[in-house]
């Protein structure tokens, strides 16, 4: 079996680099025939589906967006939360149905549910129809896993992490803005989290493979970039190379992309240089995604956060006094198991202090097989969706005071997208990472231009093109 054009070099933290050529035939069989995929969970996820994409285009395969029109559906997933798993077997009860009108159509399921065991005994024992399962660690084997494709089920994952590869042609969603992945997998473990579970032990890609992937997308004429990876201070630390994320960010920062994104944070890893190179150059934007998880310190110790209410709040000023204009935001979980008022309210009072720009707030789930999974649990669901709710409104309030700030300001906005109601105004977000909306043609899209700023909301902005 080939691929056309497809070659990837396995790298090992030895350094020692073995490349491998996986090589297959563009198919004709596969010629017209479309492809629906449906992306859950997180930044990694949606760009593991632009690596998908890759992979099925070369097949031959062309994308849609209708699920009824679909020849293979693939569903990359996310475990993150029990909802997730939720939608995930909801949408499967849809493309089941398909599959009873169109006895051809492949299913397949890929991401961080595949890599549960519990998931893929449910999907052998209870849906058959599901074709393929496929895993993180092995996205590349899809186009193989079609092409050998049978009446049977052929569920082929792997519980431990690979290499990493390199020179993986993506198809990416946008012309503009592109994800470059900098490292695999979290060595964290905070308790309550399956991600270590599902995406593995921290893997760094070599620098010099970054920036390689970096120039040839300014060449591309790439307006933005975001580094990406669980815990992208901590880039490096697995290399052993004498290098770490804040000589990666100046290196990546000097090939001279106009916006340079980051996610996700981890305060642990935080260093002071990181911070003097973020305010250091203009390129890098002024925005940190900084998770919290809670304020008390109760609940950061049994969480493995690594770091106390105090340690997160002296980080966020130097932050704050250090980078010009810096927005943060956050993540924050109410309900850890045994949560008390007194532990949530010293979450309320480290938002009260940070005042964050926004934070994605969620209700504690137990995932199987990690630790906090295990503790026996006091709290009703009732007062940890109450608790939210306290939560959100406060947050919220923040968010629109930071807006208010704005009005009536002149800002650079990376214009993105066409405004899905109303299609005579465009949308891009400014360098804080605010979503504005405003009056202009499509051709301004992927560009940066300067608009002011004319009413705030809670989670947008409106403004008018100068
Ligand atoms: N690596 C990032 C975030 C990964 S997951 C970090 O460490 O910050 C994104 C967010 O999901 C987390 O920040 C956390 O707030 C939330 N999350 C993770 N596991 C969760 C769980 N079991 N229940 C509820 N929220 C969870
Ligand atoms: Fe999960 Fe913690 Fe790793 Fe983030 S740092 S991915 S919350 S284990
Ligand atoms: Fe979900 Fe996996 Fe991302 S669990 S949040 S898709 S790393």
């Amino acid at each position: 079996m080939h691929y056309p054009d497809l070659k990837m070099a396995r790298i090992r933290t030895d350094k020692k680099v073995e490349i491998k050529n996986v090589s297959y035939d563009f198919d004709p069989s596969f010629q017209g025939k479309k492809y629906f995929l449906k992306t859950y969970g997180c930044q990694m996820n949606l760009h593991d589906s632009e690596e998908i994409r890759g992979y099925l285009e070369q097949l031959g395969y062309t994308k849609t967006n209708e699920l009824s029109e679909s020849d293979l559906v693939v569903l990359n997933t996310c475990a993150i939360r029990e909802n997730a798993h939720d939608k995930v077997f909801g949408y499967l009860g849809r493309c089941k149905h398909l599959k009873r009108e169109k006895p051809d159509l492949i299913i397949a399921l890929g991401g961080c549910m595949a890599q549960e065991e519990n998931v893929v005994t449910e999907i052998k024992n209870k849906h058959p129809y599901v074709d393929i399962v496929f895993g993180t660690h092995n996205i590349s084997d899809l186009p193989k896993l079609i092409l050998e494709h049978t009446e049977k089920q052929n569920i082929e994952v792997y519980s431990i992490e690979g290499d990493v590869y390199e020179n993986i042609k993506y198809s990416r969603d946008s012309k503009y803005c592109a994800w470059v992945n900098i490292m695999y997998g979290c060595d964290k473990f905070c308790t309550y989290c399956i991600v270590p579970f599902t995406r593995g032990r921290q893997r760094s890609r070599l620098m010099e493979n970054i920036l390689e992937e970096v120039s040839g997308l300014k060449n591309k004429g790439y307006q933005e970039i975001t580094l990406l990876g669980q815990n992208v201070n901590a880039y490096g630390k697995d290399l052993n190379l004498g290098y770490d994320f804040k000589d990666l960010l100046e290196s990546v920062a000097k090939i001279g992309i106009p916006r340079i994104r980051f996610v996700t944070s981890h305060p642990w890893d935080f260093t002071d240089e990181m911070i003097d190179v973020i305010g250091k150059y203009r390129n890098i934007m002024p925005y940190v995604h900084l998770p919290l998880q809670s304020g008390s310190n109760r609940i950061l110790k049994l969480m493995g956060r690594r770091y106390t209410k105090e340690e997160y709040i002296t980080l966020f000023k130097k932050i704050k006094e250090s980078i010009p204009n810096v927005s943060i935001t956050t993540d924050i979980i109410v309900g850890f198991p045994n949560e008390t008022e007194s532990d949530f309210l010293d979450t309320l009072e480290v938002v009260n202090t940070c005042k964050f720009d926004s934070a994605f707030t969620f209700i504690y789930s137990p995932r199987e097989g990690t630790p906090a999974s295990k503790i026996e649990d006091s709290v009703s669901l009732e007062e940890k969706e109450e608790r939210l709710q306290r939560l959100n409104q406060l947050v919220n309030q923040y968010s629109l005071e930071h807006n208010q700030e704005l009005e009536g300001k002149i800002v650079s906005v990376l214009v993105i997208g066409i405004n899905e109601k109303d299609h005579n105004k465009i949308y891009g977000y400014t360098e804080n990472m605010k979503l504005v909306n405003f009056f202009g043609e499509e051709d301004l899209i992927g560009q940066i231009i300067d608009v002011k700023i004319t009413v705030a909301k809670s989670f947008s902005l409106d403004g008018e093109a100068i």
